[in-house]
């Protein structure tokens, strides 16, 4: 079986004037269909920055970074959109909600960029149905901005997994979260890449998380020092 996507040799330096800071430095990994991992270490160890290449919201300074077997430096910037819309979904570190448009609108994002664009009727009754999954169906038509911490993280998720993404990058999900919403929130998680068969990779502080996943990648001053299955 060909891995969905593979990290060969791959390096991000960031330049401000004349500061380089080595985010990533020399990573190589590979990812299978239907993995779960937790992407582990101290802050500014590099884990966002590579959430982002994985995600093609950046690109890497050197190495090659191939999605289903195609090297993603040789894609116009509209192929790599169309690739990200299509196959990911993101949980951002913030949610990154919109708060003046309701939790509907705000979930409704992601279909606006899709090519498949489902009709109104049809498009209500998937946000309904994944909102009632989320336990947040009452909540469709209220302002984003007016919700409780561990309901933004739920519609952060809802928007996340509308389109049916193959893979799902979710930076320190949940971060903001007490210890019960933080499990019902990873099992909900883990319910939809089962479903789905799609991939989850967690940038995560939190070890009960990571523990839940099916792999571990750490990582320490941007390289990657461990990479193992969890028993
Ligand atoms: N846009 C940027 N410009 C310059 N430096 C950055 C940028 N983003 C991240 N960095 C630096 O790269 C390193 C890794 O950051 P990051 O990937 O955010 O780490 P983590 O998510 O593990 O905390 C840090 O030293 C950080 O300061
Ligand atoms: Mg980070």
């Amino acid at each position: 079986m060909e891995p969905v996507l593979t990290v060969e040799n791959v390096s991000k330096t960031y330049t401000k004037g004349k500061t380089r800071t080595e985010a990533l430095k020399k990573v190589s990994f590979s990812v299978n269909e239907g993995e779960t991992i937790a992407v582990i270490g101290e802050s500014g160890a590099g884990k966002s920055t590579l959430l982002n290449l994985l995600g093609l919201i950046d690109e890497p300074s050197e190495g090659t970074y191939s999605v289903r077997g195609k090297d993603t430096s040789l894609m116009s910037d509209k192929d790599k959109a169309l690739l990200r819309n299509k196959e990911f979904g993101f949980i951002l570190q913030e949610y990154g909600l919109v708060d003046y448009l309701t939790v509907e609108e705000n979930i409704s994002i992601p279909l606006e960029y899709s090519d498949e664009k489902p009709d109104r009727k049809k498009r209500g009754k998937r946000i309904q149905s994944i909102l009632e999954t989320l336990g947040i169906k009452d909540k469709m038509k209220e302002q984003a901005g007016m919700l409780s911490g561990g309901q933004r993280q739920r519609v952060a998720i809802a928007r996340a997994l509308i389109n049916n993404p193959g893979i799902v990058l979710a930076d320190e999900p949940t971060s903001a979260l007490d210890e019960k919403t933080k499990s019902e929130m990873i099992e909900m998680l883990l319910r939809f890449q089962k479903e789905s068969g799609s991939m989850l990779i967690v940038v995560t502080h939190d070890s009960a998380v990571a523990e839940r996943m099916g792999r571990t990648l750490r990582f320490e001053n941007g390289t990657l020092t461990e990479d193992v299955k969890n028993a």
